[in-house]
């Protein structure tokens, strides 16, 4: 006998739970935060950002054990399941901040049926903030709608970036940051993709563009930009599927924000 489908609601049910278990874990061992797994010159990975994964796996393979998982950490025992249903976890996104106590991280978790993202929560319990939103529902903040901002030009924007680890083929490093701050208000690199996500979501600020984000940084938050009546657009994905360019505005600003950035770096949507 076939099983219902279970509705959004219920996903996202999940997904915040597994967020909560995860990111709660993080905080309660922040006096942990320098124990290092593996260093690199721009980032570090943590015993905790492992640890956090299987936290969040646990919970939804506990409520949903025959759908797949994919989580940025290799935490050597998840089980490579053939599921319609795909949870995307990023354990800690900004785990250098989390690093040096900074508090702008977060959890994000999302499902995907499909290609087709369905629920997404993001919680940042430094910060004491926890965005969601499902596919046919409402994107809230600690339970409270969100609206993106109505700013209709970028000259009055604020738009979020990260520095690319690995630059963009071909484009100076750099160049594309140069260009996007020329033009607007005022530029932001805060080091939480996720949470930059939000924050153009709640209105907080305008845009967002990475030349290289990967899929566990972006799919709750973009969800939660669309459902709060953003707009969303990946280009250029990489070998491997999981890393892409990426363009968030409120709506308003996303034709002019693609131009920009496309007079730097060619665009190849993604289907
Ligand atoms: C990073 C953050 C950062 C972004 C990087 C990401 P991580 O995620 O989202 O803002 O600029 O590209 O890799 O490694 O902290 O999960
Ligand atoms: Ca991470």
């Amino acid at each position: 006998m076939n099983r219902p489908e279970p509705a959004p609601s219920i996903l996202l049910d999940c997904a915040l739970h597994a967020a909560r278990l995860a990111g709660e874990h993080a905080l309660a061992n922040v006096h942990r935060r320098t124990e290092v797994l593996q260093a690199f010159k721009h980032d570090v990975k943590l015993n905790l950002d492992v640890e956090c994964q299987r936290k969040a796996a646990g919970a939804i393979l506990e409520r949903f054990p025959d759908h797949a998982i994919l989580g940025e950490e290799d935490t050597g025992d998840q089980p490579a399941a053939a599921s319609d249903y795909e949870w995307i976890i990023d354990p800690i996104d900004g785990t250098v901040n989390f690093s040096h106590g900074f508090p702008f991280w977060c959890c994000s978790i999302a499902v995907r049926r499909g290609g087709t993202v369905l629920a997404g929560a993001v919680h940042a319990p430094a910060i004491r903030e926890t965005y969601t939103a499902t596919l046919d529902g409402p994107a809230l903040c600690n339970g409270q709608p969100l609206a993106v901002s109505a700013t209709p030009a970028l000259d009055q924007a604020i738009v979020f970036t990260g520095l690319d680890k690995n630059a963009a083929p071909n484009v100076a490093p750099n160049a594309i940051f140069e260009r996007i701050t020329a033009r607007v208000q005022r530029t932001r690199v805060i080091g939480s993709a996720a949470l930059d996500l939000c924050m153009v979501a709640a209105g907080r600020g305008d845009g967002y563009f990475e030349s290289g984000i990967y899929i566990w940084d972006i799919a709750a938050a973009g969800l939660i930009v669309r459902r709060a009546g953003g707009a969303t657009a990946g280009y250029n994905r990489q070998p491997g599927g999981h890393r892409q360019a990426f363009i968030a505005t409120n709506g308003r600003l996303q034709e002019e924000l693609t131009a920009l950035i496309g007079e730097a770096l060619r665009l190849d949507p993604i289907a």
